[in-house]
C-alpha cells in the first residue's frame, strides 16, 4: 500500500547498490528516501573492462556497508521496511549471487517480501523516481554497458515487448572500448564525454550503422564505429599526423547520439508512442541527452530522462522498480530465487 517503505539491492556488474524508496499514492510514482553506492570500477580500470572475480568480492566486501549507510542517508530504520527488491539478473553471475544472498538474508530477518526484478526494467524505472508513472504505452531507449534495447513498455510491473537491440556491441561497451584504444581508462564513457566537450563533433566522419534503406529499422550497430575509429588512429599515426584527441571523441560521440536519437524517433513516429524515456548508464552522455532533446521536441515527443547519478546501476532503480512490482500485486519471490545472467527483460 501507498506509504511502504522498499529497500533495493542491485550488484549485477561493478556497482554495488542500495536503496530506499516510498510507495506513492495513486497516480504517484515511487518517492526516493535516499540511495548508496560503492564501485569497483577503478579496481576494473587497468584491465579495460569488468573483472568478474574482483566485481564479486568487492561487492561481498562493501554489501553491509552500502546498505547501512542507505539508511542512515534515507533517515529509515530496518524495521520501517515493508519489503526488500533484489537484481534477479541480467549481469555477472557471481555478482548477481552476492546481492541475492544479503536481500535475502534481509528479508528472512525483517520477516518481509522478497522481490526479484529484472535490472533492465530497473533502468526505465528509475525515471519514475523523478517524473512520475509512466504513460501507457511509453517507448523507452536503454543504453548501457550491456544493452543497447528499444522497449515498447505498456506497464513496467510486466508488459515490455523489445523491438529492437544492438546486433554487436551495445552502446556503452563501445564507449569503454573506445577509450582503451585511446589509453583512456575505464570506464570509458565519462571520460570520453568529457573530453568531447574541447572537440569537434564534425572533425571525422565516423559511420553510422544500421542506418541503410534496406537495414533493420530499429537494431543498432557499433562494432564497425569502433573498428572505424582504431582504423583512424592507426592511419594517423602511420602517417605522422597527430591525432586530435576530443576531436576523436567528439566524432565518435555524435555518430552514437546520432544513430541512437534517429532510431528512436523514428520507433515513435512508426509506433505512435508519443513519450521518450532513455536510461541506463550511457543515457548520462551530455550530447545523447541534447541530441535527444532536440530530435523529440521537432518531433512533439515528451521526453524523459533521469538525472545522470540515477542513469548509471544503482540500488534506488532497483527498490523503484519493486515498488511498482509490489503495488501491482506480485507474488514474492521464494527463498530459492536464483540469478539468471541472461535473463530477458
Ligand atoms: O547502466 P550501467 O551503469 O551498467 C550496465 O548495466 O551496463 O552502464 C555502464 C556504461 C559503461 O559502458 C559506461 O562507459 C557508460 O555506461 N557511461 C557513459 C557515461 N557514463 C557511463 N557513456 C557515455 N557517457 C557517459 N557520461
Ligand atoms: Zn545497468
Amino acid at each position: 500500500p501507498p506509504g511502504s517503505i522498499l529497500l533495493g539491492i542491485e550488484s549485477s556488474c561493478d556497482e554495488t547498490g542500495a536503496g530506499l524508496v516510498r510507495l506513492g499514492g495513486p497516480g504517484e510514482g515511487p518517492e526516493l528516501l535516499g540511495h548508496e553506492l560503492a564501485s569497483s570500477s577503478d579496481q576494473h580500470a587497468r584491465f579495460g573492462g569488468v573483472v568478474p572475480e574482483i566485481a564479486s568480492r568487492a561487492h561481498l566486501e562493501s554489501m553491509t556497508g552500502t546498505v547501512r549507510s542507505a539508511f542512515a542517508k534515507a533517515g529509515v530504520r530496518p524495521a520501517d521496511v515493508d519489503a526488500v527488491a533484489v537484481t534477479c539478473g541480467p549481469g555477472l553471475a557471481g555478482a548477481l549471487l552476492v546481492g541475492l544472498a544479503a536481500a535475502k538474508a534481509y528479508a528472512a530477518a525483517w520477516d518481509v517480501p522478497l522481490f526479484g526484478v529484472n535490472h533492465l526494467a530497473g533502468h526505465v524505472a528509475a525515471d519514475t523516481l523523478e517524473h512520475g508513472p509512466l504513460p501507457s504505452p511509453t517507448l523507452a531507449l536503454l543504453v548501457s554497458g550491456g544493452h543497447t534495447i528499444l522497449l515498447r513498455v505498456d506497464d513496467l510491473a510486466g508488459s515490455i515487448t523489445q523491438i529492437g537491440t544492438t546486433v554487436d556491441d551495445a552502446a556503452g561497451e563501445a564507449y569503454d572500448k573506445v577509450a582503451r584504444l585511446l589509453g583512456l581508462g575505464y570506464p570509458g564513457g565519462p571520460v570520453i564525454d568529457a573530453l568531447a566537450a574541447d572537440g569537434d563533433p564534425a572533425a571525422i566522419a565516423f559511420p553510422r550503422g544500421l542506418t541503410g534503406p534496406r537495414d533493420a529499422r530499429y537494431d543498432f550497430s557499433f562494432s564497425g564505429l569502433k573498428t572505424s575509429v582504431a582504423r583512424y588512429v592507426e592511419s594517423s599515426e602511420r602517417s605522422g599526423r597527430a591525432v586530435r584527441i576530443p576531436d576523436v571523441c567528439a566524432s565518435f560521440q555524435e555518430a552514437v547520439a546520432d544513430v541512437l536519437t534517429a532510431k528512436t524517433v523514428r520507433a515513435a513516429a512508426d509506433l505512435g508512442i508519443s513519450t521518450v524515456v532513455v536510461a541506463g548508464g550511457v543515457a548520462a552522455n551530455g550530447r545523447l541527452r541534447a541530441l535527444a532533446a532536440e530530435r523529440c521536441a521537432a518531433a512533439g515527443l515528451t521526453l524523459r530522462v533521469p538525472r545522470p547519478g540515477l542513469c548509471t546501476d544503482n540500488g534506488a532503480m532497483i527498490a523503484a522498480l519493486g515498488a511498482h512490482v509490489a503495488a501491482a500485486g506480485a507474488v514474492p519471490s521464494s527463498a530459492l530465487l536464483s540469478g539468471d545472467p541472461a535473463l530477458p527483460v
